[in-house]
């Protein structure tokens, strides 16, 4: 018998992964990634400790009142929780849509110094196919765009947005929804303009390539950063700036068809991607649903309370508890800061 993900369009897959209230968990930590996060908390990591943390997310009781879909990493979609259910099986009995990360990383763009383009094409339609088969629905590529001296240069937006248009369409043909991930980076001394100038040109160039390569956007979902100053920057724009910019930057860029648009938290602290995403859930309605994709925003007091240690599984699963709930209550508006207090 179909399950009801397998009679499901990528339209109603992409507005399930932003049904109100709910969110995405990014914890497709690549193995380097994932062991800088073990490394903060003095934590090996093995292949069981990554296994281990992954299940404390995934098993945490209500999580699904909060969270809709999961991005997985390749290592992750082929293991088990402790009893030996395969995690994306789990995941779906529990209501919630696991995804994969297929993207390959950010490489050194050639001629370009300083700037990258995401590599992962090659084989792309075959690994599709076998996570397609592993129970993934949709799946993640991100490109990285950097602000510095002379870039982002024009060469490095468009590269990356043919590479990423060219994922999107191979991940429909096998019926899994792609969110594209354009991330301009957070880091450097920029303004919070200079952060508008180039996301809008990067969204320019995104949506002329998905167009072009007949990415149905009824079908795909768009992830990526707030309009912020860079966290080097001597003036920090407040959160209603940042909510309004943001806003303003993908009404003009982001069609209306797309239908949500879920932010990555790109190093911010937990609590102010919370309430920027509140802000902007405050100005609402907007034309697409505004959601979460937070890797570090929702793991972070999870990943300290459990410290790599079996006792404080309970620890860790309240604490990612909590960061989803107050997402989820930014889905609607409705967080205030003074319920972080009550809880702590
Ligand atoms: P952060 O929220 O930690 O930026 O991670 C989200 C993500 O998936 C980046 O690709």
């Amino acid at each position: 018998m179909a399950t009801m993900a397998e009679t499901q369009t990528l339209e109603e897959i992409a507005r399930a992964l932003v049904a109100p209230g709910k969110g995405i968990l990014a914890a497709d930590e690549s193995e380097g990634t994932i062991k800088k996060r073990f490394d903060s908390i003095g934590a090996e990591s093995t292949e069981e400790n990554r296994r281990a943390y992954r299940d404390l997310l995934f098993t945490t009781k209500g999580a699904e009142e909060f969270i809709s879909g999961v991005i997985l990493f390749d290592e992750t979609i082929r293991q088990s929780t402790a009893d030996g259910t395969p995690f994306p099986k789990f995941l779906e009995s529990r209501g919630i849509i696991p995804g994969i990360k297929v993207d390959k990383g950010a490489k050194a763009l050639a001629g370009a110094e300083g700037e990258t383009v995401t590599e992962g094409l090659d084989g792309l339609r075959e690994r599709l196919q076998e996570y397609y088969e592993l129970g993934a629905r949709f799946t993640k590529w991100r490109a990285v765009i950097s602000i510095g001296k002379g870039i982002p240069s024009d060469y490095c937006l468009w590269t990356n947005a043919h590479a990423l248009a060219r994922f999107a369409a191979l991940s429909q043909e096998s019926g899994l929804v792609p969110i594209v991930e354009p991330e301009v980076l957070m880091d450097g001394e920029h303004s919070i303009d200079e952060s508008y100038r180039v996301t809008d040109r990067m969204l320019q160039a995104l949506y002329t390539e998905l167009f072009d390569q007949r990415v149905v956007r009824e079908g795909s979902l768009l992830k990526t950063n707030m309009i912020v100053s860079g966290y080097g920057a001597s003036e920090q724009a407040d959160v209603d700036a940042v909510a309004e910019m943001t806003i303003r930057c993908l009404k003009n860029t982001c069609p209306g068809s797309v239908p949500g648009v879920v932010f990555l938290s790109g190093g911010m602290s937990d609590e102010d991607a919370t309430a920027r995403l509140n802000a902007m859930n405050q100005r609402s309605p907007h034309p697409w649903e505004l959601s979460f994709s937070y890797g570090r925003a929702l793991q972070a007091p999870a990943l300290k309370a459990w410290g790599g240690t079996p006792e404080n599984v309970p620890a860790g699963q309240a604490a990612y508890l909590h960061r989803a709930k107050m997402n989820g209550l930014a889905r609607s508006g409705s967080y205030s800061p003074d319920m972080e207090k009550v809880a702590a």
